[in-house]
């Protein structure tokens, strides 16, 4: 299994280019099986859980080809079955989001339970009650949903919890049913508002998507269409992060601040000088030590619950004591025990991590248990003192492209390393 190893102490400096984003690529690959045509993705990113969900789209059936710079062509009218094996599923959850497709472009769909993760139980109640809703024949047995539906029918859901793919995979299975849908306390997230623009880009009827309330107006086909995803504000924040932590200079392009804005308000609380571009922001924490900020976490626009790793590793070195709450997930502080072993001050009372800010990290071995747990033991790395080293990284690759070239253009010192 590859590691990555960091020798620590070098403000960053430069620009960095930001990739697709991984968390709208994945339904929106999902959604090409509503296609009655061949459908054309570009900016996609390089990743793990993307070439996760071609292998299951290819899998079973459908015609996948994989262009120059990741341009991925999908042609769902081959598909030969509509089954999502547990080998495929549990290596990545969010292939879940095949089910709703599925279900309303074939009339049936047999998907594995995801099972849970390192970060929480992750169950998919949500997405179930949703289909069976919209008057779906859902059933669980051998670890699997069996669902099927001669047409689904338009109706009106009420979510009791946000959930990201929950919303997803119900406006998908309702853009082919018969009739209008209503999705309320519909997750506001920019990477549900790319998938909405998708589906209308094949001919769906699909508003409100970035509001609470999601109408979809059911249609009898969609077409195929080309479409590029948009930028990955998780991974610019992370980036963001890493100038801060390091009290450096750096600058992604090829964003849209307007999808970071609970980031940077954080990020500006901790002291850093904030530049907004159209499509890029510039960080400066130059000779300055970050100051201690408080975050809690909530579905957007508050701030992200992929972002709270990132900020447990710059609140651990920053001046001050700052508390993080996550009111997200259960279980989703498993880099704190691995920050505490490079000297981390770091006190854990049920879903608040209150942590003291130390004047100095040192390098350590350190284990990745989930992707963002991984960055943010990548951002400790950088600016503890002598090496540390990141193992089972496979978790970072998941979703953070060419990780090490990115960080290498700012000048941290940093080499993957193979076994
Ligand atoms: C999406 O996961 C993202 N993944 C996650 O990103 C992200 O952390 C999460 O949304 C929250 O923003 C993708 O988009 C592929 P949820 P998702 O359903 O949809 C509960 C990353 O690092 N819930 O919004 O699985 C659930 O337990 C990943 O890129 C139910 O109870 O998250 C959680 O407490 C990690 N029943 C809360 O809702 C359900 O049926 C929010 O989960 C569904 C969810």
């Amino acid at each position: 299994m590859d590691s990555l190893k960091i020798t620590g102490g070098t403000p960053l400096e430069g620009e960095v280019r930001i990739s697709g984003a991984k968390n709208a690529t994945l339904p929106i690959l999902a959604a090409t099986l509503l296609a009655n045509g061949p459908v054309s993705i570009a900016n996609v990113p390089h990743l793990r859980d993307v070439t996760t969900i071609i292998e299951l789209l290819g899998h079973m059936g459908a015609a996948v080809t994989i262009g120059e710079r990741m341009r991925i062509e999908v042609n769902p009218t081959t598909l030969r079955h509509c089954r999502a094996p547990y080998e495929l599923v549990r290596t990545m959850r969010a292939s879940i989001l095949v089910l709703g497709p599925l279900l309303s472009r074939f009339g049936q769909a047999e998907v594995s339970l995801p099972g849970g993760c390192a970060i929480g139980s992750r169950p998919v109640d949500l997405h179930v009650a949703g289909l069976k809703a919209l008057g779906a024949d859902i059933h669980v047995e051998n670890g699997y949903i069996q669902a099927r539906a001669e047409r689904l029918r338009g109706a009106r859901l009420v979510l009791d919890t946000v959930t990201v793919t929950g919303t997803e995979n119900l406006m998908m299975a309702a853009a082919l049913a018969d009739g209008e849908t209503i999705i309320e306390n519909a997750a506001r997230e920019p990477e549900v508002v790319d998938l909405a623009a998708f589906l209308n880009a094949m001919g769906a009827g699909v508003t409100g998507a970035g509001t609470d309330t999601i109408v979809i107006a059911g249609v009898e086909a969609l077409h195929g269409t080309d479409y590029a995803v948009l930028p990955d504000r998780i991974e610019a924040g992370t980036y963001l992060v890493a100038g801060a932590i390091t009290s450096g200079l750096v600058r992604v392009k090829g964003v849209r601040p307007e999808h970071l804005d609970a980031v940077l308000i954080k990020l500006r609380a901790s002291g850093a000088d904030i530049v907004i571009g159209e499509d890029w922001i510039e960080l400066d924490m130059r000779g300055r030590r970050p100051r201690s900020v408080d975050v809690r976490t909530a579905p957007y626009p508050a701030f992200p619950t992929d972002m709270q790793a990132q900020f447990a590793a710059l609140n651990v070195i920053a001046d001050g004591v700052g508390t993080i709450v996550e009111t997200v997930f259960e279980n989703r502080f498993m880099h704190i025990l691995e920050l505490q072993r490079m000297g981390a001050n770091i006190r854990l009372q049920g879903n608040t991590a209150v942590i003291r800010g130390v004047d100095h990290l040192t390098g350590a071995p350190v284990m990745a248990t989930d992707l963002r747990a991984s960055a943010s033991l990548v951002l400790a790395g950088l600016v503890a003192e002598g090496d540390t080293t990141v193992r089972r990284i496979y978790h970072i690759d998941r979703g953070y492209e060419c990780i090490e070239e990115k960080l290498e253009l700012l000048g941290a010192r940093i080499e993957r390393v193979s076994g």
